[in-house]
C-alpha cells in the first residue's frame, strides 16, 4: 500500500456510460486510500496522444474500454499472457513512462463463478459457451486455463465459432448453433456471452428442461440482471450466476495493480453498481 495520490481512470469512447468510476472510487473511499478515478473520453484518432497525456499527469493507470482494447495493444511496451493469448487489453499499468498491458476479463468470470456457484458445483466437465465474440474469447481462455476439459463453443454464425476455436489449437470444438437444445443436455456449465437477453434485445430462445440438475447457468448480461436465461434456469431448479459479478470481479485486478491493495465485492457494492 502507499500514501501517494493514485491517479487512475477508465479510456473508452463513449465513456459516460462507464460503471468502473463508480466501483473505484467506492474502493478508494471504503480503504482510506488517496486517489481518484476519472471517466475519459478518448476518440480512437487521438488514442496515442490521449494516453501520452496521461502519462505525463502522473497517472499510475487506466481501465481500458471500448473500442480501444485492441488499439491499445500496439501502444503497450509490454502485455501480459491472458491480453495476448486474447487479443485485448483492458486493464494498463504504468511505470516510468512504460506501458503494460493486461487483459481482467476471466479473471473476473472465473472469480464470479467462483463466488457464487453452489458449493458442490465444480469446473469439471463440459462447459457450453453461447457466442463467439471478444467476451466469448476471453472466457473460453479463461475455462481453458482452469483446466476445463470440454469447452463447446455455439455461435450463430457457425464461421465465427470455429474461428474462435482455431484460436486456441484443439481444444474448444464448435458445434451448431440450431443443435442447441439437444448440445447443452450434458453440460456442467453453460455461459451466454452473446447480446441475446440484453434489455431491447430479443432473448436467448433455449429450452433447458433436460438439462442434467447440476449444470450451473450463467449469463454475463447484467442488464436486466435476471435475463430470460438464468430466469428459465431457476424454474428448471438450475443453479445460477448473474453477470453483474463479472464486471466487480474483473475490476480488482487493476485496483490491486495501482493501489497494491486487492479489493473484495461485496453485497453493498454489487447494489452500488446495479
Ligand atoms: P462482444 O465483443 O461483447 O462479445 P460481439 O463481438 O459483438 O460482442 O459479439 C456478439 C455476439 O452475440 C456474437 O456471438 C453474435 O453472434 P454472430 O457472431 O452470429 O453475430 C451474438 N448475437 C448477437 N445478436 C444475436 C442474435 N440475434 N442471435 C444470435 N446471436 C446473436
Amino acid at each position: 500500500m502507499t500514501d501517494r495520490f493514485v491517479k487512475t481512470g477508465v479510456i473508452g469512447h463513449p465513456i459516460s456510460h462507464s460503471k468502473s468510476p463508480l466501483i473505484h472510487r467506492y474502493w478508494i473511499e471504503k480503504y482510506g486510500l488517496s486517489g481518484s478515478y476519472e471517466a475519459i473520453d478518448i476518440t480512437p484518432q487521438t488514442l496515442k496522444q490521449g494516453v501520452q497525456d496521461l502519462i505525463d499527469q502522473g497517472y499510475s493507470g487506466f481501465n481500458v474500454t471500448v473500442p480501444h482494447k485492441v488499439a491499445m495493444m500496439e501502444l503497450c511496451d509490454d502485455i501480459s499472457e491472458s491480453a495476448q493469448a486474447i487479443g485485448a487489453v483492458n486493464t494498463i499499468s504504468l511505470q516510468d513512462g512504460k506501458i503494460f498491458g493486461n487483459n481482467s476479463d476471466g479473471f473476473g468470470f472465473i472469480e464470479n463463478l467462483k463466488a457464487h456457484a453452489p458449493k458442490s458445483w465444480s469446473f469439471e466437465g463440459k462447459a457450453v459457451v453461447f457466442g463467439a465474440g471478444g467476451a466469448a474469447l476471453a472466457i473460453v481462455h479463461a475455462l481453458l486455463e482452469e483446466g476445463v476439459s470440454e469447452v463447446l463453443i455455439l455461435n450463430r454464425t457457425r464461421e465465427k465459432a470455429d474461428a474462435l476455436c482455431s484460436k486456441f489449437g484443439r481444444k474448444p470444438v464448435s458445434s451448431d448453433w440450431l443443435d442447441r437444445n439437444t448440445l447443452i443436455q450434458d453440460a456442467n456449465l453453460i455461459v451466454n456471452t452473446t447480446s441475446l437477453g440484453m434489455t431491447g434485445q430479443p432473448p436467448l430462445e433455449i429450452d433447458l428442461k433436460d438439462v442434467q440438475a447440476k449444470c450451473l447457468v450463467n449469463d454475463i448480461v447484467y442488464a436486466p440482471l435476471m435475463t430470460d436465461l438464468l430466469l428459465q434456469a431457476q424454474k428448471c431448479n438450475l443453479p445460477v450466476v448473474t453477470g453483474i459479478g463479472m464486471l466487480l470481479h474483473q475490476a480488482r485486478l487493476g485496483f490491486e495493480l495501482w493501489h497494491g491493495t486487492l479489493p473484495d465485492v461485496t453485497k453493498d457494492l454489487e447494489d452500488l453498481a446495479l
